[in-house]
């Protein structure tokens, strides 16, 4: 079902055709993020000036945010050729030795999913990353031995949605990282703006804007709105998306004014109704949208997050004052387990 979502933030396989033609080449077509975008000029400046690689990168922050993005364009603004994999498909060390083994000097290895390199290929990367050294192990038993082989001058790019499972050991070992954030609406207005000129689609700003405001900030997002919009106004009304042709069929998608879906009204109804917003434990909200906690945190949480809608407490997530509101529902007194001191305002006078 996850999958299948419009405002979901992780990739589709119909996103799959599009994404390398919008995707931005280099960092002026890059919206927004503005401070990584500053930093990471400075140092790929700075370390070409020294003839060195750039040091290893990791971004973090939700799906559909410009990581992998971000990645390809230090590749081009620094000349170098990107190796990419992801932290799967590094199963085993061996995997990992070779691919260091094939990189050019100043070769880019992009490396996907680091939060899920298995145990074992973590432990070798250590000193790959450290000395850029790579310690293999000769033999099996007592005749085992490890012989240290150097490896070419390289920078590691590591990307992921989850920063908080990541070891503090691996962590410290990138020369710095990054927090990717939502966009503003207006970033999100001027990635469509390109996108729709990319993809040849007339659209007025007052239907940009419409859409950009329901794209949760997110560019991939955004750019899978506007085509599923462009069909509606090519089939119902001559191809321009107005904001009346914006706001009818993304009615008709499912997508509210804050680009809320109904999967993101039944975890908010969740709280509000089932809970009456007490605070519920990760595993208990999951289960009561038949939903795996890992989905939950990963693809509902963030935004939901992000709108002020829903509060992480030390008993568990709960509704705010502001969901109750969106959804057009009282705030129940006392529902975080004291009594709301707005509410007892009221009660007073
Ligand atoms: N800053 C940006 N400016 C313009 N377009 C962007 C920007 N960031 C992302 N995009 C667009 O959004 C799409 C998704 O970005 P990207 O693949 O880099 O996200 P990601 O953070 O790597 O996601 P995931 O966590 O799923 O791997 C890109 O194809 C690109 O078209
Ligand atoms: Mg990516």
């Amino acid at each position: 079902m996850t999958e299948q979502r419009v405002v979901a933030g992780g990739a589709q396989t119909t996103d799959a055709p599009i994404e390398p033609g919008l995707r931005p080449r280099n960092f002026d077509h890059y919206v927004g993020q503005q401070r990584i975008v500053d930093n990471l000029r400075i140092a790929i400046t700075a370390a070409s000036r020294r003839g060195e690689p750039l040091d290893h990168v990791l971004f973090h922050g939700p799906p559909g945010l410009g990581k992998t993005t971000l990645a390809f364009i230090i590749a081009a603004e620094t000349g170098v050729s990107v190796k990419v994999t992801a932290g799967p498909s590094i199963a085993r060390a061996g995997d990992l030795a070779a691919m260091l083994t094939n990189l050019e000097p100043n070769d880019l290895l992009f490396v996907d999913e680091f939060h899920r390199l298995p145990r074992i290929v973590e432990e070798v990367l250590y000193p790959v990353m450290e000395d850029r050294a790579l310690d293999i192990v000769i033999g099996k038993g007592p005749g085992a031995h490890s012989v240290r082989l150097n490896l070419p001058p390289f920078t590691l790019i590591g990307a992921t949605t989850r920063y908080a499972l990541l070891s503090a050991p691996l962590r410290d070992r990138f020369g710095a990282s990054y927090r990717l954030d939502f966009y503003q609406t207006e970033e999100i207005a001027t990635i469509l703006h390109r996108s729709s000129e990319v993809l040849e689609i007339k659209a007025t700003e007052e239907g940009i804007h419409e859409l950009a405001k329901r794209s949760r900030g997110t560019p991939r997002v955004a750019n899978r709105l506007l085509r599923r919009v462009r069909d509606y106004a090519q089939v119902k009304a001559d191809g321009l998306i107005s904001e009346e042709v914006a706001l009818e069929a993304l009615e008709r998608i499912g997508v509210d004014e804050l680009g809320l879906d109904e999967v993101d009204h039944k975890v908010l109804t969740s709280l509000t109704d089932t809970f009456e917003g007490r605070p519920v434990g990760l595993e208990t909200l999951a289960s009561s949208i038949s939903e795996e906690p890992d989905t939950v945190m990963d693809v509902y949480e963030p935004y939901l997050l992000q709108l002020g809608f829903l509060e992480r407490t030390p008993r568990g997530r709960r509704a705010t004052r502001r969901a109750f509101g969106h959804l057009g529902l009282p705030y129940p007194d006392g529902s975080d387990g004291t009594s709301d001191p707005d509410a007892s305002q009221v009660k007073l006078l």
